[in-house]
């Protein structure tokens, strides 16, 4: 099969799209034909080195998947070939620990494409557990935005910062892929948003799904502009997905009470923590890892209902993963980009 591996660490000159062997299923796998898979910004991290410096190279990375049954290993009863399927984003290697829940607290829980191959290639095996009938009136590419961003925006906004009616909430890099579906979670959980963007051509996008605020950082000031917004109360709860470099603002932002929920890092590993501003506001933190498989269900069940939308930028054929990475790494990406492994 054709697949775009990683060789060694570094920038986007690292892929190389080339012949591997087409893995095989064992006993409780299905092997799946990857018909598109979404881009996130944690393969240009692991493409980096900077996820887990210890990956085994050469390496296929690709958490969401949407793809058919074209094997199934001999103890898979309930898959069938020909089925269309997504993956789960993310499961926990071994296999004692399958089934267990909260899948993300499990001790191997990975990001398919992390630790083990995903679905930057035509083939790829999964637990058959992990896979999950496809919904059937959204296209392959559309499917390919959903598994991790709405794991992630479930589990972050709805399970942990709580949110709910007429709060109003921070959402940080709304324009991104997890920002953008962490608005739409937002605003059908009812809250009123507000979004930071870094540059004025993202405004439209997120004011259509919903955002009632949209802070350019670089030119405005998101703080004060929050305190005016909130009539100097503070926001209910801040969505991170930046880290260090706007550390300081989220937490002089929150109102008492509030809930911080980080997940992502693109500004940033670190920050200073100021100990007063934290116990003075009593302030919820929260560490946010992808989701649970009920969330992550929940999520796709607001898409069938037409209530969470898929937000596809666009695609690029697998061959031009290097390409596609770029174009995330230059910010221009609004909602998702995906790869289409069976394109010219
Ligand atoms: N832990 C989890 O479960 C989980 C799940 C999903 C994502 N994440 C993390 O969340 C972060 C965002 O992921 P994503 O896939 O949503 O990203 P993405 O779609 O590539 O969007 C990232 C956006 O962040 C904004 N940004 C702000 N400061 C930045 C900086 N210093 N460098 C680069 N971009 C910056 C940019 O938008 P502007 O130019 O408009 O500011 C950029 O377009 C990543 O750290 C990712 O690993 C974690």
């Amino acid at each position: 099969m054709k697949a775009s591996v990683i060789r060694s660490f570094g920038g986007t000159e690292v892929f190389g799209f080339t012949d591997v062997e087409t893995p095989q299923p064992r006993s409780n796998e299905v092997l799946v034909k990857v018909l598109a898979c979404g881009i996130n910004h944690y393969d240009i991290f692991c493409r980096r080195g900077e996820a887990n410096p210890r990956l085994h190279l050469p390496h296929v990375m690709g958490a969401d998947v949407v793809g058919e049954i074209v094997q199934i290993g001999n103890e898979v009863t309930d898959r069938r070939v020909g089925q269309r399927v997504i993956v789960a984003p993310g499961f926990p290697i071994d296999f004692k620990e399958h089934g267990v829940e909260p899948i993300n607290l499990t001790r191997t829980y990975s990001v398919l494409g992390g630790a083990i191959w995903g679905g930057y290639a035509q083939y790829l095996t999964a637990p058959a557990i992990y896979t999950y009938t496809a919904l059937p009136n959204l296209p392959d590419n559309e499917l390919a935005t959903l598994p991790l961003v709405v794991t992630t925006a479930v589990h972050a906004v709805k399970t942990l910062a709580q949110v709910s009616r007429e709060q109003k909430i921070l959402i940080q890099a709304g324009a991104s892929g997890s920002g953008a579906m962490c608005l739409q979670v937002a605003r059908l959980l009812g809250a009123n948003v507000a979004v930071t963007v870094g540059s004025d051509e993202k405004n439209d996008y997120v004011r259509e799904l919903g955002a009632e605020l949209v802070i350019n950082y670089r030119r405005e000031n998101v703080f004060e502009m929050l305190r005016d917004w909130t009539h100097g109360a503070g926001v209910d709860a801040v969505i991170d997905n930046v880290g260090g470099s706007v550390f300081a603002d989220n937490i002089r932002s929150l109102k008492r009470d509030g809930h911080f929920v980080n997940f992502g890092m693109v500004g940033g590993r670190t920050a200073e923590l100021v100990f007063p501003l934290i116990f003075y506001k009593q302030v919820h933190f929260h560490g946010s890892m992808m989701g649970t498989t009920v969330e992550l269900l929940w999520g796709l069940e607001q898409v069938r209902l037409g209530r969470l939308r898929p937000l596809l930028d666009r695609t690029f054929p697998l061959r031009e993963a290097a390409r596609a990475h770029e174009y995330i790494e230059q910010r221009r990406v609004r909602g998702k980009v995906v790869l289409l492994p069976w394109a010219d």
